[in-house]
């Protein structure tokens, strides 16, 4: 099995189930024009991810790395009507393309880009009050995943869902003495999660178009350390 196969079995898969939809074709052609690095979710990902805030029944929504903002349009997408998704993007041209492409779908109103180190973020949302959030998507920079993850919980329900992108990165996870801070960062959240009692996690590996990689679920399943828990899970 070749990357090639992969590849052309994902835009089978695309082509033949995932239905064309303008805005976010739009999404990822304005953001090649603009220079973003093409590493957004593949297109049956984005679906996965707005079926996943679907079945959560998803309300409020944190997504940490938004780049062009391809994923968040998908799962912004999932919300209700007064649902509301927050994303934080470091880059200011990354969040400049998003915003425009976010505009383009109709979905300013309930996405809110927040530029500047996630890390900045996070503490910054927590004082406003914003959580508990039902879903989270984590793709920012690998390092900080346990970082992340950490915050995820603090800003969690229990029912809130935790989706963790690229956690397998063409293998490379399994090598226990990696040099390299994204596998590290990544073999440290598995650690925090194994450790975890509060949460109930699997990974799913996966091809395609962006090569071989994998992400985590997570749910959480019993109230977050101080915090009141919310409405039903
Ligand atoms: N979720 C997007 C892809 C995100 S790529 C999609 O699937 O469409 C990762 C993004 O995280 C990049 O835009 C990068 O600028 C951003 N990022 C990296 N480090 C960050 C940090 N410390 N805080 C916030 N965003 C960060
Ligand atoms: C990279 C980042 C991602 O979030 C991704 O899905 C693929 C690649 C990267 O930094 O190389
Ligand atoms: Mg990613």
């Amino acid at each position: 099995m070749s990357q090639e196969k992969w590849a052309e079995v994902e835009r089978y898969i695309t082509d033949t189930i995932i239905r064309p939809d303008a805005a976010l074709d739009a999404a990822l052609r304005s953001s090649a024009e603009a220079g973003l690095p093409k590493i957004s979710v593949s297109p049956p990902e984005g679906m996965f991810l707005m079926l996943m805030a679907r079945m959560r029944g998803a309300r409020r929504i944190l997504e940490i790395g938004t780049l062009g903002g391809y994923s968040t349009i998908w799962l912004a997408r999932a919300l209700p009507p007064h649902g509301m998704l927050t994303t934080l993007e470091i880059d200011a041209k990354h969040a400049k393309v998003a915003a425009a492409n976010i505009r383009r779908a109709g979905l300013s109103r309930v996405v809110e880009i927040r530029q500047g180190p996630a890390l900045e973020t996070l503490p910054k949302l927590e004082a406003e009050g914003k959580g508990p959030y039902d879903l989270f998507f984590i793709d920012a920079d690998k390092p900080s995943n346990p970082k992340y993850f950490d915050w995820a919980l603090r800003l969690s329900r229990p029912g809130s869902v935790i989706i963790v992108d690229n956690v397998v990165r063409d293998g490379a996870v399994v090598d226990s003495r990696s040099r390299d801070p994204n596998v590290r960062g990544v073999r440290r959240l598995n650690a925090m999660i194994a450790a975890e009692p509060r949460v109930a996690a699997t990974e799913i590996q996966t091809v395609g178009s962006k090569g071989y990689d994998g992400f985590a679920v997570a749910m959480v399943i019993a109230p977050a350390k101080g915090k009141t828990s919310g409405p039903n899970p």
